[in-house]
């Protein structure tokens, strides 16, 4: 993985972030000092994918109480959690922000017999360790994926669930890097991805930069793509796993797990652990986020419906456990029945 594009970076007591919105014509890192600066560009996107949202409001927090009053833990502790429900708004269906958020709070909780500043510095290398752990988690993804694959299959992907979502090597993305270095030559098919085009604008990116065989079709191909043979899996990621496998992912995933169904080609879902969320128990109670309608309606600063018109845009949709061959985890790659085989893939998991 040479050339890589490193969307988040702790660097001398700032986060530095690449801008996902400026992309591919623009590679721009900006610094972050600020809570409120972080939030914001989860917000706008600017950083994005479940596991990334994770590590920069792990990061986040740790700015936002850096500099709080280190006479009283709990004093200390109320503005973690004052600050960390202000994180919480940024965005509401990944559940790694959640988690990380949790863990984040869990560990100034057991370190309560320390003094503050003490607690501060922890944090911080526990916001270090969840970035740190992610790239380990994603090899490993790789490497359960990859088993489920072979040299010459074509691929078809969703959304970005590439390095550019996480520390590196992606989720869904994975395989596909671990599969290059292997020397195998498989073809990716990335979906454009309406309306904010994370396909084309990062997926195919980062793919095209690593010298993997990709190619971009806009959404509604990817039914006739299927339909000449030239997929023999689709992998997708996820930013919400509840616990009886429902899968919640980027709008036009449940579609395209429906085609994939009706070829009778394998549909697999990369997911971290974090990612899968026992506490919800179906995807109906996943919460899904609505963004503005400017994305529907305009592309490129250009009006592409009329002024005024009516717009809907779900930014994430729930694809039924049915239509899901596996979920590939870093612990193991998990099969029907999923409310049973997940609890057992999660037990013993300190946040099972
Ligand atoms: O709205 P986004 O770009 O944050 O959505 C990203 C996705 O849907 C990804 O597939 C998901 O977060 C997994 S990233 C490893």
């Amino acid at each position: 993985m040479t050339d890589q594009l490193i969307p988040i970076q702790w660097k001398d007591g700032e986060l530095v972030l690449l801008d996902q919105t400026t992309l591919p014509n623009e590679i721009r890192y900006d610094s972050y000092q600020t809570i409120e600066r972080v939030w914001d560009a989860i917000v706008t996107m600017k950083v994005r994918g479940a596991p990334a949202i994770g590590v920069s409001a792990a990061y986040g927090l740790y700015l936002g109480v850096k500099d709080a009053p280190e006479n009283y833990y709990d004093k200390f502790f109320e503005i973690l959690k004052e600050k960390s429900d202000y994180l919480a708004t940024s965005r509401p269906t990944a559940v790694n922000l959640f988690w990380a958020l949790e863990r984040m709070e869990k560990k100034a909780k057991s370190l309560a017999h320390l003094e503050v500043s003490e607690i501060k510095t922890e944090l911080l290398q526990e916001a270090i360790a969840i970035h740190q752990e992610d790239e380990e988690i994603n090899r490993l993804i790789g490497e359960n994926l990859l088993t489920l694959l072979s040299d010459g299959m074509g691929i078809l992907t969703h959304c970005n669930a590439g390095a550019l979502a996480t520390t590196k090597y992606g989720t869904a993305t994975s395989p596909m890097y671990l599969a290059k270095e292997k020397g195998w030559d498989i073809k990716v098919y990335a979906d454009e991805t309406r309306p904010r085009l994370q396909g084309s604008t990062l997926t195919a990116l980062e793919l095209h930069r690593a010298g993997i065989d990709v190619t971009v079709i806009t959404d509604n191909m990817a039914a006739m793509v299927m339909s000449q043979g030239k997929i023999q899996a689709v992998i997708v990621g996820c930013d919400r796993v509840a616990a009886n496998g429902d899968v919640a992912n980027k709008i036009g995933t449940m579609g395209v797990a429906i085609l994939a169904k009706n070829f009778n080609i394998p549909f697999y879902v990369a997911a971290p652990t974090p990612t899968i969320d026992l506490r919800t128990p179906t995807g109906k109670e996943i919460p899904i986020e609505e963004r503005g309608e400017e994305e529907v309606t305009n592309r490129f600063g250009v009006p592409t419906a009329p002024k005024g018109v009516k717009v809907y845009n779900p930014a994430f949709d729930v694809t039924p456990n049915e239509f899901i061959t596996a979920i590939v985890t870093e612990q193991g790659i998990v099969q029907a029945p999923y409310e049973e085989n997940l609890q057992k893939l999660l037990k013993g998991a300190p946040d099972a």
